[in-house]
């Protein structure tokens, strides 16, 4: 291939830009051209895209969010759309298609491939929700954003003999919550992949209560309920609670080294797996190597909570 395209897409995570600075330089320093595309699929189906050069990418690797700016574009998941959007790639001459996404963005990557377009997945989402590899670009600077909150609230239920909720993203996936309420010392740990007994909770919470234990953290998993819900169900056994909603201040920020080096190794693995002209293929990393898997696999199989991790959250919050 000698032309290829790269586009942002789903919601944004820590480390797109780093992702597209790779698949850019990588792809120059290898003579190829790269076509961004604009507001994910959306762009591709408006043909909202022009050549990047090695300066349109400077300056990037330490901002979040994505310079190439993403969309939800639903009707990228008809047929005739995804045959227009092909239409509008092959006639720029771009021969294949770098999705930087998560789940949703892979099926649109699946689609155009099946369809005889190349495209290769790079897994980026904040919710380390994509199957097939142990991380996914953004999830580390989530981890510390989340982290730093929890630390902040902390201090405040410490003073106030305070219970807190604090409700973290992930509708499906808990792994932000089970790693950011480990790390942060939470006593509860609501994760959606676990159905919890609340009677067992506030059992919990009596007992520490009665241990002499002034405050509590509990971390919920949007996907188990929201935090104003759980605070509901808890003042109708006669605990009172403290709820912080951190949102989307969870998605922002300055990536962390890791999450950089991450999209900076995946971008550029991608551009390696175009120069073969292969697509239908996922970027993870495993075991600190990256690999390149079929895409498809991301589909056959669940995504799993890691069941020691939560085991230990749940020996550690006695
Ligand atoms: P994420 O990629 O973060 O999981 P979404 O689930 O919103 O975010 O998906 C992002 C975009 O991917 C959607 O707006 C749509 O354009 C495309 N997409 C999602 N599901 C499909 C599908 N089944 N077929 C084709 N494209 C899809
Ligand atoms: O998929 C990433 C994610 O951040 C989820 O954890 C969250 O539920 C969702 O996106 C929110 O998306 P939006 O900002 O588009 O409503």
């Amino acid at each position: 291939m000698k032309k290829i395209g790269v586009l942002t897409s789903g919601g944004d995570s820590p480390g797109m830009n780093a992702a597209v600075r790779a698949v850019v330089r990588k792809a120059i320093y290898h003579d190829m051209e790269v076509y961004g595309i604009y507001q994910g699929y959306q762009g591709l189906i408006d043909g909202n895209m022009k050549p990047l050069e090695l300066g349109d990418v400077g300056d990037i690797i330490q901002r979040g969010g994505t310079v190439l700016h993403s969309a939800r574009c639903l009707s990228f998941k008809e047929d005739a759309v995804q045959l227009e959007a092909i239409e509008q790639l092959k006639a720029k001459g771009i021969e294949g298609l770098v999705v930087v996404g998560g789940d949703g963005s892979y099926r649109g990557a699946l689609a155009l491939t099946e369809k005889g377009f190349p495209a290769v997945g790079v897994p980026g989402t904040i919710d380390n929700d994509i199957r097939g590899t142990d991380y996914t670009i953004g999830f580390d600077t989530a981890l510390n954003t989340v982290v730093e909150a929890i630390d902040k609230i902390r201090d405040t239920a410490t003073s106030h003999d305070r219970t807190f909720i604090i409700e973290v993203m992930g509708r499906d996936a808990g792994d932000i919550a089970l790693w950011t309420g480990l790390a942060g010392g939470a006593e509860t740990i609501l994760v959606p992949e676990v159905k919890d007994d609340i009677d067992e909770m506030v059992r919990r919470l009596q007992r520490g209560k009665a241990r002499g234990k002034k405050h509590s953290i509990i971390v919920v998993a949007e996907g188990v309920m929201s935090g104003t819900d759980l605070q509901n169900k808890l003042n109708e056994k006669g605990i009172d609670t403290h709820v912080s909603v951190l949102g989307h201040i969870q998605r922002g920020g300055s990536p962390t080294a890791r999450d950089r080096v991450l999209a900076s190794m995946m971008g550029a693995h991608a551009v390696e797996v175009l120069m073969q002209d292969m697509g239908g293929r996922a970027i993870g990393i495993r075991n600190q190597v990256v690999v390149d898997y079929d895409l498809k696999e991301v589909f056959e199989t669940e995504h799993h909570l890691n069941q020691a991790m939560y085991t230990l959250s749940k020996e550690l919050s006695i």
